[in-house]
């Protein structure tokens, strides 16, 4: 669905946070192979709200100056999520929550409203495991708003910001399996419900955590699911693209090939069914990848999910993304 032009022109990026930018090599790397970023972390709210009355807004300041300089496109992750809410505020979830919440949305898309393409309104709305019937996660923005929150999030971004794109990102949309299922369902009835009302949601955020040898090549639930999404008008945003290898052999040269192997049938499978607007990666080379945490090889090797290797080099992840792209 996304045409040979555009594929040729998709913007290709990278999570960043202010420590990479004193890392030369990264630096030069990140504008040798991208053309957007987006923050990892300090443009949500638990570090900009982390002081109760003084919002600190320096380091996201610092990531905004970096793209604007070097002519990155930048993207704002994320304005609304349950686990980036500051310690100050994490107590209480009445009216002042509301006030503090909707404070810091409007006072942030204001501060960057221009300089920025796009938007994570809302990180993360479902949990299906919640045990709601619409799916919702009972966060403390349900809590405090109800079930407008997402409504009242996305037309609060639109007003001060009217030339973002608004994303609505999610994780797991894209795994195997009944839950996977289920939460693309609640997805599809959630977007079905917010767009009937009016909520300026352009673009569904599919972060694309991957898991090398797990991910199913052809996946015909995923790819129905994509078709629902473009016939609702949708465009897509791959947000947080990585591949785990953590279920993959030792070996670094059959881990690599195996990877790159994920990345192309994945994003192969999404170009051919969404308009995308953007790719992005959780991090570019392996040193900083989050999954060294998360998901631990039980070999105790250190993971290489990404799309450079320790060094800057390009891996053939990094070949199969640019083919991909390229439809070649
Ligand atoms: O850099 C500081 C360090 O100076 C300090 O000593 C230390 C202890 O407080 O914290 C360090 O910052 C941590 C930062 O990661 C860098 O490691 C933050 O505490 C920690 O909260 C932050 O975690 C981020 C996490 O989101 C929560 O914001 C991860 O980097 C980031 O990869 C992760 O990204 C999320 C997406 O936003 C949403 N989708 C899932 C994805 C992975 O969890």
């Amino acid at each position: 669905m996304s045409s040979a032009a555009a594929r040729r022109n998709l913007l290709c990026g990278t999570a960043l946070c202010t420590s990479d930018l004193s890392a030369q090599p990264l630096t030069r790397a990140i504008l040798r192979d991208c053309n957007l970023v987006t923050p990892e972390y300090e443009l949500k709210w638990d570090v900009i709200g982390r002081h109760p009355h003084e919002p600190d807004y320096s380091a996201a300041d610092r990531l905004m100056a970096f793209a604007a300089d070097n002519g990155l496109a930048f993207h704002g992750h994320t304005l609304w999520w349950h686990e980036a809410i500051p310690e100050s505020r994490r107590a209480n979830q009445s009216m002042d929550f509301a006030q503090a919440a909707l404070r810091h949305l409007e006072r942030t898309v204001a501060r960057y409203a221009g300089r920025l393409r796009s938007w994570d309104v809302v990180n993360e709305p479902l949990e299906p495991a919640h045990g709601r019937q619409d799916g919702l996660r009972v966060s403390p923005f349900l809590a405090a708003f109800g079930p407008d929150y997402i409504e009242t999030a996305f037309r609060a971004a639109a007003a001060r910001d009217p030339g973002a794109i608004l994303v609505l990102n999610e994780m797991g949309l894209e795994y195997a399996g009944p839950e996977a299922e289920r939460k693309r369902r609640h997805m599809i009835d959630l977007l079905e419900r917010e767009l009937a009302r009016g909520t300026p949601i352009a673009c569904l955020g599919i972060q694309s955590h991957l898991t090398a040898l797990e991910q199913p090549r052809q996946h015909p639930a995923f790819r129905a699911f994509l078709r629902t999404i473009r016939g609702m008008g949708l465009s897509v945003m791959i947000t947080e693209m990585d591949v785990s290898d953590h279920l993959c052999p030792r070996d670094p040269r059959q881990r690599d090939r195996i990877v790159a192997d994920t990345y192309r049938a994945y994003l192969d499978l999404v170009l051919d069914e969404s308009r995308v607007l953007a790719v992005g990666t959780w991090g570019l080379a392996d040193f900083s990848t989050w999954l060294n945490a998360f998901r631990p090889r039980p070999d105790g090797a250190r993971q290489r999910p990404l799309l450079l290797d320790r060094a800057f080099r390009r891996k053939p992840a990094w070949h199969a993304v640019r083919a991909a792209f390229l439809g070649a």
